[in-house]
């Protein structure tokens, strides 16, 4: 990866620590380039980090005076900024993505959830400071690696982003630094990914000239009761002083830190969590199906089994998978587990139960179409909410550009709905939808449609307006369930 040329606008802010002693470079115009930046931004109060001793970091770190990089400032990268931000530890944010960088030293919210109060509060901050210029590393203490962990187009894992921040941290890495990568990955990316780039690139060694651990970040964006500060936090050291390190960084900043082994097992433990939602997604999925055929309302069967107050965890079924997690990172344990002669038969199972739900409902809306004499060829169906889950403006993976596309193979003419996403931005795998804007959301246009249908239940919709207005309503998630407006025969639950 290239690194970006320095952007001096970026580097006005934060106090800086003198790192001139213990910088470690194997490129000579980046030493001078990081040197004449500590040069001009170091403060009085910046702590001495010519020490590069565990027990020096460890005191810099209890004293409350040391500083945090994190790399990639997006829904992960950015709370976990504004985490640190608030208990009053300097924090420098980098990105390859400029327009991140500028948005945050202009206040401009770019995700939606995290709002804008915060990202004034962060641009007026001398505590934070955002960049693209990577020669800055060696001011941190401390670097999160919060970049993107996605699937090739052959659903393998896409290691490149991890691969490339790890090249530009050994390029500047110094000695004392610790390291912890924070991104979703298959057991054994710590050590077999990182660790041999970081050495290879710095010259240095970890464990004896650095530091690295594994902590999974666990962020649920739009979550209103855990923010990334009161999440319990997973760590595994790299050895035993990564482990103190950074199990002594998080609780300056965390609610709670939840030390294991090893950074195989930290790996381990969040790839666990997100196959947990993914099979017990797809164990609902299957119920809802069998169910309906069934003539039982699967949302009602949950709702009772869930008044069980043990052995029961309430999961609610839709209209398929989306974000940036759950699709995506059980099939980088499936990949991994290859190497080892083991299948990974609930995973794939799940998968394949969660991938078929688009079709579902575009079985459902023939039906409802059909009992109004409609077809879906010619029909105007709208699809309400493309966010993949509500309240944010998170449209990654979304089933609801699968459910656009089956519908207009099928020639209806498709269009959305979506307060949080106004026009469709440009992405690999939806290039077709990029600029298409969400219609307008009133009376006329809405009774225009010939079935609306619901993939994702966002609160800020008027429900009651949509059972006045729409024909034809299918719901995946049993948003329309006690509306009084809803009239027999008006609404179809997938
Ligand atoms: N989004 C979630 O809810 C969530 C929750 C838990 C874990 N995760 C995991 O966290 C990781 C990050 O996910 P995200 O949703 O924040 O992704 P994101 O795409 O929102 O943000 C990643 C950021 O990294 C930046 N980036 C890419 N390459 C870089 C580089 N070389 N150096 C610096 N920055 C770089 C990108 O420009 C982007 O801004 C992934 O592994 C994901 O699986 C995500």
């Amino acid at each position: 990866m290239t690194v970006p040329a320095n952007n001096e606008a970026n580097n006005t802010k934060m106090s800086t620590p003198d790192t001139s002693k213990t910088t470690n470079m194997s490129d000579s115009t980046n030493i001078s380039d990081a040197n004449n930046i500590s040069g001009a931004n170091a403060a009085s109060s910046a702590p001495d980090t010519s020490d590069t001793s565990v027990n020096a970091l460890l005191e810099r770190i209890e004293n409350r005076t040391y500083n945090v990089g994190i790399l990639g400032l997006g829904y992960v990268g950015l709370p976990l900024m504004w985490t640190f931000h608030e208990k009053n530890m300097p924090v420098i944010g980098f990105d390859v993505d400029q327009e991140k960088v500028d948005a945050i030293h202009e206040g401009r919210s770019y995700i939606k959830h995290l709002g804008t109060e915060m990202m004034q509060k962060l641009a007026a901050s001398d505590l934070c400071t955002a960049t693209s210029d990577f020669s800055r590393i060696p001011e941190a203490d401390a670097l999160l690696l919060c970049v993107p962990t996605p699937l090739t187009e052959h659903r393998e894992p896409d290691m490149s982003y991890v691969e490339n921040t790890a090249r530009t941290v050994g390029r500047y890495l110094r000695k004392g630094q610790l390291v912890i990568l924070e991104s979703t990955t298959y057991p054994g990316t710590t050590e077999e990914v990182i660790i041999p780039i970081l050495e290879k690139e710095s010259g240095l060694s970890a464990e004896k000239d650095f530091y690295v651990a594994y902590s999974p970040e666990r962020e649920d964006p739009g979550n209103p009761d855990f923010n990334t500060a009161r999440i319990p936090k997973v760590v595994g050291g790299h050895g035993a002083e990564a482990l103190r390190l950074s199990i002594a960084l998080y609780e300056t900043a965390i609610v709670q830190t939840v030390p294991v082994s090893d950074t195989r097992t930290a790996e381990a433990v969040k790839l666990s969590e997100n196959i947990f939602r993914s099979v017990n997604i797809a164990l609902v999925n299957e119920l809802k199906i069998v169910f309906q055929a069934m003539g039982i309302d699967v949302h009602e069967v949950i709702d009772a089994a869930a008044t069980k107050p043990f052995g029961y965890m309430k999961f609610t079924p839709g209209p398929g998978l989306g974000g940036h997690c759950i699709p995506i990172d059980p099939f980088y344990l499936t990949w991994k587990a290859r190497e080892y002669d083991q299948n990974t038969k609930f995973i794939e199972l799940a998968g394949e139960i969660n991938t078929k739900m688009p079709r579902y409902v575009l079985r459902r809306t023939f039906e409802a179409l059909n009992a109004f004499g409609k077809a879906i060829n010619g029909s105007r169906i709208l699809v309400l909410g493309l966010a993949y889950k509500p309240d944010v403006d998170d449209d990654r993976e979304s089933p609801s550009y699968k459910l656009m596309d089956q519908f207009t193979k099928m020639g209806a003419k498709v269009s959305y709905y979506d307060p949080h996403v106004p026009v469709i931005r440009p992405t690999r795998e939806h290039a077709h939808w990029a600029g298409t804007p969400s219609v307008t959301w009133d009376r006329e246009t809405i009774s225009g449609f010939d079935a609306v249908v619901i993939s994702t239940n966002h609160s800020d919709i008027d429900y009651d307006a949509l059972a006045e207005w729409a024909p034809c309503i299918v719901d995946t998630r049993n948003a329309m369930n006690g509306r009084p407006g809803v009239k027999k025969g008006q609404v179809w639950k997938a």
